[in-house]
């Protein structure tokens, strides 16, 4: 067993560049990225419980029901790899997949990799405990630049788990020339694992992030507080309110702030005024049909090669290779 992990955590400074750039752009946006505080991964553990939020359970439902499938589609010939995953979160779905190519006497190392330091502490504590001959190392920083690193710590292939549908918290565009910087790391015998959340009834897909009891509210407001706190912001969290709205056309689900009067709020010497009914974007949450999935595989020099899905058929976990 290994244990260590990388502590290069996202600067303040770049917080603070990237908050005020966002907050003096118009119209104002701030990056999801940021949502991701102690207790932002609190709210977020909470989301994921939520009745409304159906992506949870429908991709636990692949990673519990089909691992043994997802892990022949990865290797049946015994060459060793490395497994890593953008964004592991808690791992709680991947472990699945783990404990499977564990089980199958798969050769290959684990770097989960997570842009909070927090979610890494927690994994580097609880894994060994859960997969005691789980062979790991923690990663914690930019998904690029980890996946750098991973590549220059060894040179197996490569299977690049990116689950919970956070590549829809991308534009499409954005979606794009992510997957291509991914293939310009990777080398042709690589694969990539993404999970994407496909389109469906429109109220559905709304409810999700627009839940009756607040907690989507009190995520997006978080970042707020987190501005107020790390950044010497003043924002007062009463006159702002949340709204998300879903496009059954295009598939992307956004998520907005409001401000409900006009005001003046300071970050560390900076000044942002906001009329009132004024919005900052907050985040998108991209829903794909398989066709669009194909597409941007093709776009980016990939081809789909299979797909894993639950039995609604609400999301998919879509195996690409170079094409
Ligand atoms: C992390 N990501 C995939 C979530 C999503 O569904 O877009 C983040 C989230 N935002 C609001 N609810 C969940």
């Amino acid at each position: 067993m290994m244990l260590s992990t990388e502590k290069t955590a996202i600067s303040s400074t770049q917080f603070l560049q990237e908050t005020l750039e966002g907050l003096h752009a118009e119209p104002k946006r701030m990056y999801s990225k940021y949502f991701y505080d102690e207790t932002g991964d609190q709210i977020f553990q909470q989301i994921m419980a939520m009745e409304e939020y159906y992506l949870t359970d429908a991709e636990m439902e692949i990673m519990k029901d089909q691992a043994d499938g997802i892990a022949d589609a990865i290797s049946t010939d015994g060459t060793g790899f490395d497994l890593i995953e953008l964004g592991a979160g808690d791992a709680t779905k991947s472990i699945h997949l783990l404990r499977k190519l564990l089980e199958k006497k798969h050769d290959f190392k684990y770097y989960p990799i997570d842009i909070s330091e927090h979610v890494i502490e927690e994994l580097s504590a609880g894994l060994p405990v859960k997969l005691p001959l789980l062979n790991f190392q923690g990663l914690n920083g930019d998904y690029f630049d980890m996946l750098r690193k991973a590549c220059e710590i060894s040179d197996r292939k490569k299977v690049v788990l990116f689950m919970g549908a956070n590549i829809g918290n991308m534009s499409v565009g954005e979606a794009q020339q992510f997957c291509i910087n991914l293939k310009d790391i990777l080398s042709p015998e690589d694969i990539l694992i993404i999970g994407f959340d496909l389109k469906k009834n429109p109220k559905q897909i709304l409810d999700a992030y627009n839940d009756k009891s607040g907690i989507t509210r009190s995520f997006n407001l978080n970042l707020l507080n987190r501005i107020n706190r790390e950044l010497n912001g003043t924002f007062d969290l009463d006159a702002f309110d949340h709204y998300a709205s879903y496009d059954p056309e295009t598939g992307s689900c956004k998520s907005y702030l409001i401000s409900l009067k006009n005001q003046l709020v300071h970050i560390d010497d900076a000044e942002v005024s906001f009329s009132k009914d004024e919005y900052i974007y907050m985040e998108i949450s991209q829903k794909y049909s398989l066709s669009e999935i194909e597409d941007l595989a093709d776009s980016s020099g990939f081809k789909v090669v299979q797909y894993f899905s639950d039995r609604r058929q609400y999301f998919v976990d879509a195996v690409w290779k170079f094409a």
